[in-house]
């Protein structure tokens, strides 16, 4: 009996044993797998952090060249715009003088003119105020472009704008064969610039819808508005802009009309000088040509209320 009860507790014993060995190993077995998966883990975790650390890095190097990009433009636009002070400075004077000169001839304080003579010197002094207001000109785009083009930002509604401009123009109209209309808009609409600057730009865009538009032709001025900007439109009937060059005309010196002789022949200046102010007040000036010709230019700047 006693016996009995011996074999059966070995037995019990050794069952427990052989089950301790199989937990044991199946334990062991799971650690293996545990720590094999938590090293492939760790291996993904220390790539996944050498990747950012190699984008933080490409990041760093990006902003550091951009940096430096930024600084050699600027460095770059105060150099031009010192560079074309300097020349217009060195330009008027010369041009100053000739001015004089031909005043002094005029005045025949040193003796009576022919007729011929006259005609010449108007010449002369025709040329020197052109070039004059080529240099004013060119300094005023170098400084706007640098941005050393003092603004005077102020709210005003937009219809001052277009009163004082129809003011400005009437002349020209009532010397033209054209009709000038303004169509009505919002008299409250106003815009965040420098009012005498944005006349400047209107004053342009009229007076090449005028100067483009052949007799017979209507100039029209509207403005629209959305809940942030404000558009002021100059519409003419003229010959209007082919797409590939709507982008061109604003560029200095761009003429692709041949203007007759008897209006002012310009330099080409003229709307590249109002993109550059519309973009310095935080707007922008665009063209758009009507199917059936014609041109609309239209000025945006940022509203006020
Ligand atoms: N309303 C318009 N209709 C057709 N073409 C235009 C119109 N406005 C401008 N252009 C074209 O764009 C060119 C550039 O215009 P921009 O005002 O810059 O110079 P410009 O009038 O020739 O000279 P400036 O303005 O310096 O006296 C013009 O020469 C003309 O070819
Ligand atoms: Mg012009």
């Amino acid at each position: 009996m006693e016996d009995e009860e011996e074999r059966l507790l070995r037995l019990v014993a050794l069952r427990n044993a052989d089950s301790i060995f199989l937990a044991r190993q199946r334990a062991e077995q799971e650690l293996v797998r545990v720590r094999d998966s938590l090293q492939a883990k760790t291996d993904a975790l220390a790539r996944s952090l050498a990747t950012t650390q190699a984008m933080l890095e490409e990041r760093d190097r990006a902003r550091a060249e951009a940096d430096t990009a930024r600084t050699a433009a600027q460095a770059a636009n105060e150099a031009k715009g010192r560079f074309v002070s300097m020349v217009s400075h060195e330009l008027r004077t010369p041009l100053g003088a000739i001015g004089g000169y031909a005043s002094l001839l005029d005045e025949e304080i040193h003796g009576a003119l022919s007729k011929d003579q006259r005609k010449y010197i108007a010449r002369i002094r025709h040329n020197q105020q052109h070039l004059l207001r080529l240099v004013d000109e060119l300094l005023d785009l170098a400084k706007i472009e640098s941005g050393q083009f003092p603004l005077k930002v102020d709210g005003f509604p937009v219809q001052l704008v277009v009163e004082s401009v129809r003011t400005m123009i009437e002349p020209q109209i009532r010397a033209s064969d054209l009709r000038f209309e303004v169509l009505s808009f919002d008299t409250a609409l106003s815009v965040m610039a420098d009012r005498e600057r944005v006349e400047q730009i209107a004053l342009n865009l009229v007076a090449n819808a005028v100067k483009f538009t052949p007799a017979g032709g209507t100039i029209t001025i509207s403005a629209t508005a959305t809940a942030k900007e404000a558009f002021l439109h100059v519409r003419d009937t003229g010959p209007g802009i082919p797409a590939d060059k709507a982008e061109e005309v604003f560029q200095p010196f761009v003429q692709i009309h041949s203007q007759t002789a008897n209006t002012n022949p310009g330099t080409g200046l003229g709307l590249a000088i109002s993109r550059e102010l519309a973009r310095a007040m935080h707007g922008d000036l665009s063209v758009k040509t009507e199917p059936g010709g014609g041109s609309t230019f239209t000025l945006y700047l940022p509203r006020v209320g």
